[in-house]
């Protein structure tokens, strides 16, 4: 139910921004609704006066000026007013300048395969969950395995589509420390709304902290885990890395959420999901595993909880 309640929160709302996009995103929308009521308030304005003012004759010339400012040079400069402003907002396109971390996404029904792009070219791989450095620019290459998806921090700016065999970018500034929420913003399934990612702004220092940890192997390893078949689909790096077609579960534990953004990290939700996945999020490529001992879920979920 955190989840629910965390809707209500600033963490996903484009009024509370927390990049510069969104910043930006935000002083146009209160700048637009602030004219918007300027105008509806003349026009109520005029309405009544035309009701219930003194009706008397007025000159043909009166009319024409009344019409050529209110009807014409009035919405002309608004409008222009706002579409300068608009404008200006553009992010500039010809930008040469090369962003501070770059990072792959790769959409896929219903989640997220992140690559965080080491300077010496090596590629770190997580899932669902992104963590960035503040006042740093972040470059997302996006693009999708299956259907179109729509890449979207609401509080961080704006949104851009992950589309099958295209690649989209799309650059983000983070300015304040905290956590966010994303979200998938593109129809694509009927787990369409159970495909959300933390997002967490640190530091620089703890972002590198963070980044230096993923990188590290498993620590662990239990038979249970790949006697079950979890390497098929998911990598544990330094246990299993042949399978990855689902989420990289190497540091599983250090996430806040599993499904994508569906429920809280914790055991009891993983043991609910490695019973059932397709209920809690329909459509899921995981498959159920019911058919195993209770005690073999149960070690599984103990070793997943350890991978942090
Ligand atoms: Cu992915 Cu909607």
């Amino acid at each position: 139910m955190s989840l629910l309640a965390a809707g209500c929160s600033f963490e996903q709302s484009v009024l509370h921004p927390g990049g510069r996009d969104a910043e930006e995103l935000t002083a146009l929308t209160w700048f637009m609704f602030a004219a918007a009521v300027v105008v509806w308030a003349i026009v109520m304005g005029a309405a009544i006066y035309a009701v219930v003012g003194k009706k008397r004759p007025r000159s043909e010339r009166f009319a024409d000026t009344f019409i050529l400012i209110g009807g014409v040079a009035f919405p002309t400069i608004g409008l222009a007013i706002l579409l300068l402003f608009g404008l200006s907002l553009l992010p500039s396109w010809t930008s040469a300048e090369t962003p501070d971390v770059r990072v792959n996404v790769r959409a896929e029904q219903y989640w997220w395969r992140l690559g965080y792009e080491l300077p010496d070219g090596k590629v770190v791989e997580t899932a669902n969950e992104l963590h960035l450095p503040n006042d740093a620019t972040v470059e997302f290459v996006l693009t999708s395995t299956d259907v179109i998806h729509s890449f979207w921090i609401p509080a961080l700016g704006g949104k851009m589509d992950a589309i099958p065999g295209r690649t989209n970018v799309l650059r983000l500034t983070p300015t304040k420390p905290g956590t966010y929420r994303g979200v998938c913003a593109e129809f694509c399934g009927p787990s369409h709304t159970l495909m959300a990612f933390p997002v967490v702004v640190h530091k620089v220092v703890d972002f590198l902290t963070w980044l230096e940890a993923q990188q590290a192997p498993a620590a662990a390893t239990r038979d249970v885990f790949t006697g079950a078949g979890c390497g098929a689909c998911h990598v544990v790096r330094g246990v299993t890395e042949t399978g990855s077609v689902g989420p990289d579960l190497t540091h599983f534990a250090s996430r806040k959420t599993i499904g994508a953004g569906t429920l809280p990290n914790t055991r009891e939700n993983l043991l609910a999901w490695l019973l059932a996945p397709a209920h809690i999020k329909p459509g899921v490529g995981m498959p159920s595993y019911a058919s195993l001992p209770e005690a073999d879920r149960l070690a599984i979920a103990d070793y997943l909880m350890e991978l942090r």
